[in-house]
């Protein structure tokens, strides 16, 4: 997609289907890299970051083959030709410093492009690094790159200094090729945490402890793993963003194929602003509901996601009463702010919080998408708002969100 128009006030109507999880298939994607065996995932969104993710695994020499959807793969990882992860890919795609571990893991050395700054903070991968190294692993820094070599992995116990979805995952997929046991302490608890746990169990791995903070890996050999299939978890963000999107337009929609008890924390909060919701099975509906502003902080897994903190404060501007939503995971993660002011949003920012009036009248104007969640968040403000925004820059919607543009034609 090169630019989007949004007309609205828009009444959205009907049903949306969620894909499944980018957030969980990037982890399990990297972890094809530790077995001989055949790995075969199901249903990968159709996304930029998973097509980029598939061509590092095709740039170290995995065979991947898609079916005739392009949605199911198969990946053999029986004959590595490269243990690096480039500059050009790393610095489009953070994901790929996911392989370091699994490299590392397997031929005992890996090479990684240092990703560099990112729009929404600086986002370093020291909780990575100094994991392998209490693995057993000597680190080095170099022309940009970390390299990562050792003689053998020994399994340990890890205190992480903060639950990092990406160094739980990283540490995670290197413990399952290192000696004895490994605990992780202090890890992310993220739904997309436990689904790579499982994908792993799948494999043969044995793990304790998943959906909690202290996981528990026990180290196996390459040999032992086994052949698997797996699909992975809805996409709890994108679920999350279309609730918000039928709230901000007082419409009412079915989203299918959502786990709610992955949004437990956003389901509570948008209840408490007056949301009327229906959980179903792996369904959630959505009435019209009058919304009252919400005081709320980001926060890891079970708090409230950073990830749709941006489409919390675009629908907060279509809330009564002023609302509050500070941020505490990345620095630097209010892109989205000023282009929402363009709308006239009249949002201000004092550190890490905004102050958003609500109640407001929104009126179209061309807008410029930051990232990818800051972009979702400009389109649910365009849906309420009045007149036909123009949305540029959305290449950023097209690494995370699976046909938007079709999915919303579809709501009407
Ligand atoms: C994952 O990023 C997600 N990405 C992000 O999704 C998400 O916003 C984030 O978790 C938090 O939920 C994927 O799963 C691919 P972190 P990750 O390591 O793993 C600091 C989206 O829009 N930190 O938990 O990179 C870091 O700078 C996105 O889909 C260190 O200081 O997140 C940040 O402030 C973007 N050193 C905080 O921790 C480290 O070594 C959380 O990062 C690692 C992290």
């Amino acid at each position: 997609m090169d630019k989007l128009l949004i007309e609205g006030p828009a009444k959205l109507s009907g049903i949306v289907k969620i894909s499944n999880s980018k957030n969980a298939y990037l982890p399990i994607l990297a972890g094809v890299l530790l077995s001989s065996k055949r790995v075969r995932l199901k249903n990968l969104p159709a996304l930029r970051d998973i097509r980029t993710m598939v061509k590092l695994l095709e740039n170290l020499g995995v065979k991947s083959t898609p079916d005739i959807t392009k949605a199911n793969y198969s990946f053999l990882a029986d004959n590595i030709t490269s243990l690096e992860a480039t500059y050009d890919l790393v610095k489009t795609m953070r994901a790929s410093v996911l392989v370091l571990g699994p490299l590392l893991a397997r031929y005992k050395r890996a090479k990684v492009s240092l990703p560099g700054g990112c729009a929404i903070g600086t986002r370093p991968i020291d909780i990575h690094l100094s994991c392998m190294s209490k693995l057993g692993a000597k680190v080095q820094l170099e022309g940009g790159y970390v390299e990562v070599s050792a003689e053998k992995l020994i399994g340990t116990r890890i205190v992480l200094p903060f639950p990092s979805v990406g160094a739980t995952e990283n540490v995670m997929m290197a413990a399952v090729l290192a000696q004895g046991e490994t605990v992780i302490e202090n890890a992310a608890m993220e739904p997309e945490i436990e689904d790579l746990g499982n994908f792993l169990i799948a494999m043969g791995v044995k793990i304790e402890g998943l959906k909690t903070s202290s996981i528990k890996v026990q180290g196996t050999t390459v040999s032992n793993l086994k052949e698997v299939e797996y699909e992975a978890i809805p996409d709890r963000i994108e679920a999350g963003t279309y609730l918000m999107a039928a709230l901000a337009t007082h419409s009412e929609i079915t989203i299918e194929n959502a786990i709610a008890s992955h949004l437990d924390c956003v389901i509570d909060t948008l209840k408490n602003m007056g949301a009327k919701l229906e959980i179903g099975k792996r369904q959630i509906k959505v009435f019209a509901s009058t919304l009252k502003g919400v005081n709320i902080d980001t926060a890891p897994y079970p708090g409230f996601p950073t990830d749709l903190q941006a489409q919390l404060i675009a629908l907060a501007t279509q809330s009564n009463g002023q609302s509050i939503i500070s941020e505490h995971i990345f620095e630097n993660r209010f892109m989205h702010v000023p282009e929402l002011n363009r709308l006239g949003a009249g949002i201000v920012l004092k550190s890490n919080a905004a102050i958003i009036p609500g109640n407001l009248q929104l009126k179209a104007a061309p807008v410029m998408c930051t990232d990818l969640r800051a972009s979702a968040a400009l389109a649910i403000a365009a849906l309420a708002a009045h007149g036909t925004t123009q949305m540029q820059r959305v290449y950023h919607l097209d690494r995370g969100y699976d046909g938007l543009d079709i999915k919303l034609k579809n709501l009407g």
